[in-house]
């Protein structure tokens, strides 16, 4: 049906421009182009008006610099191996600024590896590590730091840290407080600290997977974790594993903290949090070419690009592929959670008789309609922030969007071959059919926003060019992102930093 009205749709269009092209050509040939581009521009101008887009999202936001004392302290805890059980493990091994804020795979390797500062393609656990299994260790991809303070309302794929309020204020710091995994669902946390990124902040060291390990602080319970944390870096107390043989940790802290305060009054896990987060925070990247188009600089987008947008802001009935249904405004995310029937990879999340299945929203909420969906992505700098999906299970923008637009075609056609080897695809293919049951049965009884779209060659490769348009060029500049890494002549306050090389032993 949905098919259809869009292709009935599509002849009115055909029809209109075949209109518009005699109109034209009466015109004369020299202004022919011009007006074609003046169309374009004004129909893409009244979407950006209807949606009352700036095109920055981070207009309004107290965002700190990274050159304060807190967000300098966050980037060397981000870059310590010390903030790990078994020290092998830093925030950076899976969110690295030269690989988008990512880590470049489908999926994360966190302890265990059997190279530690091996980052991206080529990490790998090691046979000797806990739960091997071959693959990947962690079941979801790690999704970007970047932009991080611009989320209102949830963090992480199925939103297990949110603001209570849900009110457009900055970071859930609204006065209903913040609900993490460490409380009931819909409960505020009292430990949440301000804002979603801090309260976000305390949760990787917990995870057995990405930081945790299974040695020193095996059987720990959270709070725990972030006790022997903060007496390992502020030096005192006897957390296990010891003392750290270099430790000029104190002096960051008072820097940020308080000159006058002594290790157990500045050092703590709560600081540490809010550090790590002043420097996530910090990464604010969207100059973007969209940007300086919504901006008045119609130069800034090419033709291709112009359609592009056009069939995004467009629906179905319009034309267009209805993608701002949900990645709504300046952000390009409604924050909310939906069932597109991705393809699900990986180990899983434990849930279904296999115990590889992903519910997703559905392990928060228990809500039927939430099973298998996941949060709504920012498309900022989607350029470099693939592989895509919460499983990562494309590399290819190209293939996403045809997915996207017919996920079950895009089941049927997905090619295996882009992701990694050792990606656990055992049960892969019924677990994304499960999903894809789920869409039918939304789409069906009218509860799903994402439509089956049909979309010419043409029309594809012009939504890949107006995700281009998203990317900051800043991202793309090892020299731009500098600022966010600690340069070779900065202090090691552990000795523990993670230098980071890729597969070949190159820096990054
Ligand atoms: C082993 C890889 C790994 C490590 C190490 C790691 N992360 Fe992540 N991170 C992930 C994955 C995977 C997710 C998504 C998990 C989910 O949604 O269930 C994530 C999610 C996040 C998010 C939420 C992003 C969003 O858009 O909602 C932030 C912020 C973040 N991590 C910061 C950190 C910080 C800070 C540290 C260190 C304290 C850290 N990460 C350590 C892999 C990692
Ligand atoms: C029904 C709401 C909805 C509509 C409509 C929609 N998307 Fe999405 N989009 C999502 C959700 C939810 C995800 C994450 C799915 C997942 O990972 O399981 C996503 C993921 C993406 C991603 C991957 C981003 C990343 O970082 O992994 C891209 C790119 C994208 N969408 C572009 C589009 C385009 C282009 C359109 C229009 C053709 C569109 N979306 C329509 C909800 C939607």
């Amino acid at each position: 049906m949905i098919r259809f009205l869009s292709f009935s749709h599509r002849l009115t269009k055909l029809a209109l421009a075949g209109l518009i092209a005699a109109f034209c050509t009466a015109c004369g040939s020299d202004s022919d182009n011009t007006s074609q581009q003046d169309t374009l521009d004004d129909a893409v101008q009244a979407e950006i008006t209807d949606r009352q887009l700036t095109g920055d999202p981070s207009t309004g936001r107290n965002l700190p610099s990274i050159d304060t004392p807190k967000a300098q302290l966050g980037k060397h805890l981000f870059f310590s191996k010390a903030l790990s059980g078994d020290m092998d493990t830093g925030c950076v091994t899976c969110h690295h600024p030269t690989l988008g804020g990512g880590d470049d795979l489908s999926l994360s390797v966190g302890v265990d590896a059997d190279l530690p500062d091996v980052l991206g393609p080529g990490r790998l656990h090691s046979g000797a590590g806990d739960h091997f299994d071959g693959g990947p260790t962690v079941p979801r991809n790690a999704p970007t730091t970047f932009n991080i303070g611009m989320w209102d309302k949830v963090l992480f794929h199925d939103g297990r840290v949110e603001s209570l309020g849900k009110t457009a204020s900055m970071g859930g710091a609204d006065g209903m407080g913040i609900r993490t995994p460490d409380v009931p669902f819909a409960s505020a946390d009292p430990d949440a600290g301000a804002g979603l990124v801090v309260a976000q902040a305390r949760f990787p060291v917990t995870s057995p997977e990405e930081m945790k390990n299974f040695g020193f602080f095996n059987g720990a319970t959270n709070q725990e974790v972030r006790q022997f944390l903060q007496e390992r870096l502020g030096d005192y107390g006897t957390p296990p594993g010891g003392p750290l043989a270099v430790n000029s940790w104190l002096e960051l802290f008072q820097d940020a903290y308080g000159p006058s305060g002594n290790s157990e009054e500045v050092v703590t896990f709560n600081n540490m949090a809010d550090a790590i987060a002043a420097y996530e925070n910090s990464q604010v990247f969207v100059d973007t070419p969209w940007k300086a188009y919504v901006e008045g600089d119609t130069t800034a987008l090419t033709q291709a690009q112009k359609r592009g947008a056009l069939l995004f802001f467009r629906s179905v009935d319009e034309g267009g592929a209805d993608c701002a249904a949900c990645h709504t405004g300046d952000f390009f995310t409604d924050e909310d959670f939906h069932n597109v029937a991705m393809i699900q990879v990986g180990r899983g999340k434990g849930n279904g008789a296999t115990g590889t299945e992903d519910f997703g929203r559905f392990r928060e909420t228990g809500l039927e309609k939430d099973r298998f969906a996941f949060r709504t992505p920012t498309l900022l700098n989607v350029g470099v922030t693939g592989p895509w999906g919460h499983a990562g299970a494309f590399t290819s923008m190209e293939a996403f969007i045809r997915q996207h637009t017919d996920p079950e075609r895009g089941l049927a056609e997905y090619d295996w071959h882009q992701i990694d080897a050792n990606v656990q695809v055992d049960h892969a293919q019924a677990n994304s059919q499960a999903a894809l049951d789920h869409w039918l049965d939304l789409l069906a009884n009218g509860e799903s926003l994402l439509p089956i779209v049909e979309l010419t060659d043409r029309e594809v490769n012009d939504l890949v060019a107006f995700m281009d348009a998203l990317t900051d060029p800043c991202v793309e500049s090892r020299e731009c992102l500098a600022p966010w890494i600690p340069a070779d002549d900065e202090l090691d306050p552990d000795g523990m930093r993670v230098i980071a090389v890729d597969m070949y032993g190159e820096y990054l």
